[in-house]
């Protein structure tokens, strides 16, 4: 059986990309009996962006909250918080000890911050933390600590997938066979969404169109999205509009290709937007509702994620005993 493993930092409010990208190819797999799937809120990820700890507690629950509106089937999945499974972060020294420095240095949200830093004539260490260093690890830790074999991501997050990856085979190779080889699985037609001003949608970015915007604030929010200066009844361009990237991420192909048509006649920016909200809408309106009932019961939420937190430390206790047997540590125990 295959098992799909994916989680979501708790640093804000999941987004519509968080959406196309993990929580609508998964809670498919959710539903889906020829696999085993697993999801989890990446709460010690959190810490890595975000100092405030309010911010990352109630991101904990609203991206729970979220994953549970949707309709994802906990029943046939395990769903949990990431710091609930204190044996993710046993392994995860473990796995520092036996990965590269020379791999790390090549991540890209670490270079990206050296380079903030250079650009800003700053020295190029200045504020970088060991956690954004080895956020892949950790995140290899997340994966191979159920033996995932395929991890549903979008595509920014491909190379930490590829750096699980070998640093699972140098665990295996120095020590022995115990992890299973993790690869991405991308819907190919899946893009990164671009947010408001045309940049990667993030929420580090404050780009973002929450999922659970309610209905104003989200026809609001559409609006907001830039857009080029054609004017009603120029053609436009629809490859690179991210009204019409968005629209394509939520639509039929059938709905797609009107819209296409539609954007070559010349429609309006104006009109355009009012038919993503509409489509946007259209779609989110019921589990918007069923989000507000669950968020307004924190305890509720609690309780899900205890009991997939017990139902996740039953696969990883034993695992982390093979791994430090492995390694030398209690050997003998
Ligand atoms: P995060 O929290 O940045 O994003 C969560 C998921 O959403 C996808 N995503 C997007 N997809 C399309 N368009 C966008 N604009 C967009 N922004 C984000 C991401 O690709 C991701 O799939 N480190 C990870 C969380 C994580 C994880 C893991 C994922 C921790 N451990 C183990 C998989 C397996 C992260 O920061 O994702």
């Amino acid at each position: 059986k295959d098992r799909v493993l994916t989680g979501i930092t708790c640093t804000g409010e999941p987004h519509i990309g968080n959406y196309v990208g993990a929580i609508r190819p998964g809670i498919e797999a959710s539903n889906d009996n020829s696999k085993e799937s697993f999801f989890f809120m990446a709460d010690l990820h959190a810490l890595i962006k975000c100092q405030s700890p309010k911010t990352v507690y109630n991101s904990s629950l609203a991206i729970a909250a979220t994953w549970l509106a949707l309709g994802i089937n906990t029943d046939n999945s395990v769903f949990y918080r990431q710091s609930d499974v204190p044996e993710i972060s046993e392994l995860c020294w473990i796995l520092n000890c036996v990965a590269a420095k020379g791999l790390l240095n090549r991540a890209h949200a670490y270079k990206a911050a050296v380079d903030a830093n250079l650009e800003s004539n700053n020295d190029p260490d200045a504020a970088i933390t060991m956690g954004i260093y080895s956020y892949p690890v950790l995140m290899s830790a997340d994966i191979i600590m159920f033996n995932a074999n395929k991890v549903p991501v979008g595509k920014d997050q491909i190379q930490h997938v590829e750096m699980a990856r070998d640093i699972a085979g140098r665990f295996n190779h120095i020590y022995e066979e115990l992890f299973v080889l993790p690869e991405v699985s991308i819907d190919s037609s899946t893009p990164i969404l671009n947010g408001l001003d045309g940049r990667k949608m993030s929420k580090s970015y404050n780009n973002t169109i929450p999922i659970f915007l309610g209905e104003k604030k989200l026809r609001k929010t559409i609006n907001k999205i830039k857009t080029n200066l054609l004017e009603p009844g120029e053609p436009k361009d629809p490859d690179s509009s991210t009204v019409f990237q968005i629209w394509q991420a939520f639509a039929t192909p059938d709905q797609t290709a009107e819209m296409r048509q539609k954007f070559e006649n010349g429609i309006a920016w104006g009109e355009a937007k009012a038919e993503l909200f509409e489509l946007i809408n259209g779609i989110l309106k019921e589990p918007r509702m069923r989000y507000q009932e669950i968020v307004e019961n924190p305890e509720g939420i609690e309780l899900a994620l205890k009991s997939g937190a017990e139902k996740a430390r039953d696969l990883s206790a034993p695992l982390l005993e093979k791994v430090k047997k492995a390694v030398g540590i209690s050997p003998f125990k």
